[in-house]
């Protein structure tokens, strides 16, 4: 079996790792923070995700996965070297590559003999050069090594099940020996496996998401439509979908995508074309409307609750979506900022990020309790489609509130049956 390396233990990395280690493989994964690592070697996440755990705790009791901070004990012994830290966006959207810098850095001064370097998290065009030169000027003579890019697609809140069964991989780099080595640690998957050349499979990572971005927009544009000639975008996105040229998936209208990923990869592609004379104008207007969706909603919550001032708003949802606790670009903090802005008073509730979400948006009220946000309030904001909330005793809720008014973000509930409760409901573009 395989010696692997995983540098970045965030959801990529750590995923990445745990899946590698259940194939058979030795992997080490490194990090800097310490205390991250102590808590990993404890078998505690550093993030809420489904089925990581026990996958983790797994490996690691089997002696196949294994936690460190120091490059000595995890690069010099690998046939294979993930490179998983984040790319934050910096200034203008350009992706952050400093922390990819140093962790080529320490990985060159720890090499030893032959060794393939994979980029594995979201790069810009041209990342693979840029590793390859910088482990070329910092590691030892004697070394050689294959840079391959090999990003990845996995779904936050789905992560462990996208790793097991992925729709393709995507190979790219110009030493054929090391891209067959890649595809041999996918070879017990049956899975498509796309060659090609570094550049175009950094590309296919952001054309595919700025591909699912648009869709979102897309749909967003017609909720809006929809909502002006008392259309259902439900059942246009349903109508649609039976097109095969077009498909079911990632049609749902909403409150606007957030996440680490999309807002990310839609302006750091934006920012490589403009940087090269061109216009990307379809990937503007894609960020543009997102952020619409934000104000149209606040707009909405004014209209069927009035002046804000003094008026109780309870918040179900934070996290940016449904099985996560991350807050990073979550819809949510823009609006409770707004609400709380002109004068509301949130109380909010979600299933796992209240203490992410405390962190994200200042001066929130949390509770521990779904029914505790209602309790009084002047309208129920659904802005994250928890199952949970799918469950919840909605004429509970109706009875809890001071004027029952539904407004849903995610059109989570059927309209006729929460207006029968007493409701006044309003979706999105239904
Ligand atoms: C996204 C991609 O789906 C992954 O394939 C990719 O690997 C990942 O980014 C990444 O680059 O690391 P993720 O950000 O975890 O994954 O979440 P998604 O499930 O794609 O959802 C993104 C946002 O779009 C969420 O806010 C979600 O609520 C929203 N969304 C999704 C909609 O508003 N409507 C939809 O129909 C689907």
């Amino acid at each position: 079996m395989n010696t692997i390396a995983v540098i970045g233990t965030g959801y990529v990395g750590l995923v990445t790792g745990a899946w590698f280690a259940e194939l058979g493989n030795t992997v080490i994964c490194v990090d800097i923070i310490e205390e991250k690592i102590a808590r990993l070697r404890e078998g505690e996440m550093p993030f809420f995700e489904p089925g990581l755990a026990e996958l983790v705790i797994r490996n690691t009791e089997a002696a196949r996965l294994r936690f460190t901070t120091d490059y000595t004990k995890a690069v010099p012994d690998a046939g294979f070297v993930f490179i998983t830290v984040d790319t934050p966006p910096g200034p203008n959207g350009k992706a952050d590559m400093s922390r990819v810098e140093s962790a080529s850095r320490s990985i060159a001064q720890h090499l030893k003999g032959h060794t393939v370097i994979i980029n594995k998290s979201t790069m810009p065009m041209g990342s693979g050069d840029f590793v390859a030169r910088t482990l070329e000027m910092n590691a030892p003579p004697d070394v050689t090594f294959a840079v391959v890019s090999n990003p990845e697609f996995l779904r936050e809140g789905a992560a462990v099940r996208d790793v097991m069964e992925p729709d393709r991989v995507v190979l790219g780099g110009m030493d054929t020996e090391a891209v067959n080595a890649v595809a041999g640690l996918y070879a017990t998957m049956e899975v498509p496996i796309v060659r090609t050349d570094l550049q175009t499979a950094e590309l296919i990572k952001y054309a595919s998401n700025a591909m699912l971005a648009t869709r979102i927009s897309f749909i967003n544009e017609i909720a809006a439509i929809c909502d002006v000639f008392g259309a259902d975008v439900r059942v246009v996105a349903e109508g649609m979908g039976y097109d095969p040229r077009i498909g079911p998936l990632f049609l749902s209208a909403g409150i606007g995508f957030g996440g680490s990923c999309f807002p990310k990869d839609v302006k750091a592609l934006a920012h490589m074309a403009k940087e090269n004379n061109l216009h990307p104008q379809l990937l503007n207007s894609v960020l543009e409307i997102n952020q619409y969706q934000r104000y149209r909603f606040v707009a909405k919550v004014e209209k069927y609750v009035g002046d804000l001032r003094g008026k109780r708003i309870g918040v179900w949802g934070l996290a940016f979506k449904q099985d996560t606790d991350d807050m990073r670009e979550a819809p949510s903090i823009e609006i409770i900022e707004s609400l709380m802005d002109r004068g509301a008073q949130v109380r909010a509730y979600d299933p796992e990020a209240n203490v992410t979400a405390q962190r994200a948006i200042r001066d929130l009220v949390t509770v521990l309790d779904p029914y505790e946000a209602v309790k009084g309030a002047d309208a129920l904001l659904l802005l994250t489609p928890w199952n949970e909330f799918k469950q919840a005793d909605m004429a509970r809720v109706c009875e809890a509130m001071r004027t029952p008014v539904l407004l849903d973000g995610r059109n989570l509930y059927d309209r006729e049956q929460m207006r029968a409760l007493g409701f006044t409901y309003r979706g999105i573009g239904y």
